[in-house]
């Protein structure tokens, strides 16, 4: 008989480069989450002009895909119409082929994942767990507020609606929150503040992702 022995405590260099690999790339990734009105879009291209970052919005993705007029795109369109949610898998391969597709390797994905599901298999068929994320956190009041002040022509912007999209906003991403939470990863910002404020809170968070190191050197 073979002597029993512990599984080595070390973890091979193999196993770190497999983490976070899109293919033969490696990729950082920030989730950044966030309620209806509670600035995140702003600071998204605020970031993306700062920092570098490509922004991917699983919204976006999925509009485009049912736009592209495709196979996928057509069933993803009568999912919505049908009042089905997007199995996570669907989404998951849209952003797998974005962030292949980009040059870039440092990605800011909006709005995903939404859910506990989409959480737990964005990390089993990916293999990426974000670097961070980035949760937006406004008050009802406040984001209910900024919602009716700018209207936008929705018409949908009612008081009705937009307390329906906080409820199933909370309900369904506290747990994502909670979950890298509790594994250090959640960076808050007190989002209800001005915007220039804001953005100055997301910068020291982004700051060791600047686009250009300007080292100074004594002579
Ligand atoms: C359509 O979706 C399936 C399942 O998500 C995926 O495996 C397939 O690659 C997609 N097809 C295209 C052309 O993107
Ligand atoms: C993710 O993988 C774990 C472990 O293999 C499994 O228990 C879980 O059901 C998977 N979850 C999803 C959403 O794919
Ligand atoms: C958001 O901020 C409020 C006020 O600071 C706090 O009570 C609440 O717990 C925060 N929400 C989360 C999910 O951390």
């Amino acid at each position: 008989m073979g002597t029993v022995v512990d599984a080595p405590a070390v973890v091979t260099e193999k196993e770190v480069v497999a983490e976070n690999m899109l293919g033969d790339k490696k990729v950082t990734v920030v989730f950044v989450l966030g309620g209806p009105g509670s600035g995140k879009g702003t600071q998204c291209s605020n970031i993306v002009e700062h920092f570098g970052f490509t922004h991917l919005s699983a919204g976006d993705l999925l509009r485009a895909e049912i736009k592209s007029g495709s196979e996928n795109g057509t069933m993803i369109e009568n999912m919505i119409k049908e009042g089905k949610i997007v199995p996570s898998e669907v989404t998951i391969k849209l952003l797998q082929q974005a962030m292949i597709k980009n040059e870039n390797d440092k990605f800011l994905i909006d709005g995903f994942p939404r859910n506990e599901e989409n959480r737990a298999a964005f990390e089993n068929v990916t293999k990426i767990s974000p670097a961070f994320v980035l949760f937006f956190n406004c008050s009802e009041e406040e984001m209910e507020r900024r919602l009716l002040g700018r209207n936008e022509g929705r018409v949908d912007d009612n008081i009705e609606t937009i307390r329906k999209r906080f409820k199933v906003f909370v309900e369904s991403s506290l747990p994502v929150i909670e979950y890298y939470d509790a594994k250090d990863k959640v960076k808050k910002i007190d989002a209800a503040k001005p915007i220039p404020e804001v953005f100055e809170d997301v910068k020291a968070i982004f700051a060791p992702y600047a686009k250009y190191v300007i080292i100074y050197q004594a002579t």
